[in-house]
This record gives C-alpha cells, sequence and structure tokens, in this order.
C-alpha cells in the first residue's frame, strides 16, 4: 500500500464573494513556488465553484495545484429538489470533491448518517471524492461517549462502495469547531485510531483511506495536530479564508 499524501482541504462555509477568489489565486501562487507534497482544495459556497476552478485553471499555475471542492449534495442526480444539487452538477462546474455530512448540515438540517451514505454514494456515481464528516459534540464527550458516535457515524455514513481513492474520512468534534478549542493530541490519536480499526475491519484498503482533522486548525496548532498518528491532513475553516493563514497549515504536513 502506498503511502497516504496528506490532504489539506478548506471549507469556506457560508462566505465569499467573487472578490475572495483573489484569495485562492493567492494560495495557488504560494503553492506553485514551493510544490507541497500533500494535496490541496477549497470548498467555497456553490456559487463560486465554478468561478474558483475556472480561476484557477486560468492562473498561470494550472488546475491540479489547488483542487475545488462543494460543501454538500442531493443524493440524486436531479428532480424537484428546490434548492438542492446534485452531485453531478458540482462535477460539471469543476468540483473534484464535495464534504458531506458535515455538523452543521446534521444539526442544521437534521441529516442522519443513513442521508449522509446516500449522499457519500451520489458523490461517487459523479466521479467526485466523498469528505465524509464525523465528530461528536460536547455532552457525548462528556458522557465517555466519543468512540461509540463517532464509530456510529463512520458505519452508518460510508457506502459500500467506498475506497481510498473515492473518500476521505474528516474527523470533527463539534465542540471544537469555530470554538478555538481543540482536542489534545492524545485524544485526536486515540479517535483517529478507531476511525483506522473501524475502516481495516470493513475495507480491504482501510490502510489507505485518508483521515483529516478539522476543529480550530490555525497557523500555530497546526504542526502539532498535523504530527499525529493516524492524522492525514486537515479540514479548516476560518483559518481557510485567508491564503496568509491557510497557506502555514498547508506549510505544517504538506512541505516535508
Ligand atoms: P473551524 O476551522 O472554523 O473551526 O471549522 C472547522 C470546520 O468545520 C471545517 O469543516
Amino acid at each position: 500500500m502506498a503511502a497516504r499524501r496528506p490532504l489539506i482541504v478548506g471549507n469556506w462555509k457560508m462566505n465569499g464573494l467573487t472578490a475572495s477568489l483573489g484569495e485562492a489565486r493567492a494560495l495557488a501562487e504560494k503553492a506553485a513556488a514551493s510544490r507541497p507534497v500533500a494535496e490541496l482544495g477549497l470548498c467555497p459556497p456553490a456559487t463560486l465553484v465554478a468561478a474558483m476552478a475556472n480561476a484557477l485553471k486560468d492562473s498561470a499555475v494550472g488546475a491540479d495545484v489547488i483542487k475545488v471542492g462543494g460543501q454538500d449534495c442531493h443524493a440524486r442526480a436531479s428532480g424537484a429538489h428546490t434548492g438542492d444539487i446534485a452531485a453531478e452538477m458540482l462535477k460539471e462546474a469543476g468540483a473534484a470533491y464535495v464534504i458531506v455530512g458535515h455538523s452543521e448540515r446534521r444539526a442544521d438540517h437534521g441529516e442522519t448518517s443513513e442521508m449522509v451514505r446516500a449522499k457519500a454514494a451520489a458523490a461517487h456515481r459523479a466521479g467526485l471524492i466523498a469528505i465524509v464528516c464525523v465528530g461528536e459534540t460536547l455532552a457525548e464527550r462528556d458522557a465517555g461517549a466519543t468512540l461509540k458516535v463517532v464509530t456510529a457515524q463512520i458505519r452508518g455514513s460510508l457506502p459500500d462502495d467506498a475506497t481510498a481513492a473515492n473518500t476521505v474520512v474528516a474527523y470533527e468534534p463539534v465542540w471544537a469547531i469555530g470554538t478555538g478549542r481543540t482536542p489534545t493530541t492524545a485524544q485526536v490519536a486515540e479517535v483517529h485510531g478507531e476511525i483506522r480499526k473501524d475502516l481495516l475491519a470493513r475495507f480491504d484498503e482501510g490502510a489507505g483511506f485518508r483521515i483529516l482533522y478539522g476543529g480550530s486548525v490555525k497557523p500555530d496548532n497546526a504542526a502539532e495536530l498535523m504530527a499525529v498518528a493516524d492524522v492525514d491532513g486537515a479540514l479548516v475553516g476560518g483559518a481557510s479564508l485567508k491564503a496568509a493563514d491557510f497557506w502555514p497549515i498547508v506549510a505544517a504536513k504538506g512541505l516535508q
């Protein structure tokens, strides 16, 4: 099994207008200059997916330095689902990834692991890499239920056709998202180790899946978090909005 290539993905959430594309270009220029070993992705709001993909393609550095992704997709390829976006539409707009099952969607839109699993399968159908998010709430952690919750989410959210090539797992403790709080490295290692064990038990390629950590990853804590066993990269929210903040995080994992 080849070594897992680090992956650093920015999730812009509901932030970004056309003017923000300059940040993506700035990041692409930094990446082109230092050729990180890591794969880099940016997931802007759906309104910017095509524009960002084009901006990165048009830049002198080429499209492959940073790939673009969506933040959610519908399970169906088309139909009467006002306001939803199909994985095929993201693919046509230039996306390579789609995030599914982010805790903000699980909480704000009542998404269950069963729904997330259908969305991940839709991503695969469309030729996208699904970035499947899992993570416990603070109440669940305090109750000692972290591993049980995360394992149930992993089992429920990954479709049977998941492979190391078409699926990435992101562990994002809900209480660490946007709070400035992060788990200890021992807590991260424990959960990532458990996820790896589960992947190995279910999938032939379990050793090859990349497992990202997300939740208040910042320039000043990235090196420590990225050095933890079975942490193959990061899913970054707030600190991905500015190239000047995101680049040091890329450098923490991607320039070795
Ligand atoms: P923050 O990096 O802003 O905590 O967000 C993490 C996240 O939810 C990425 O998907």
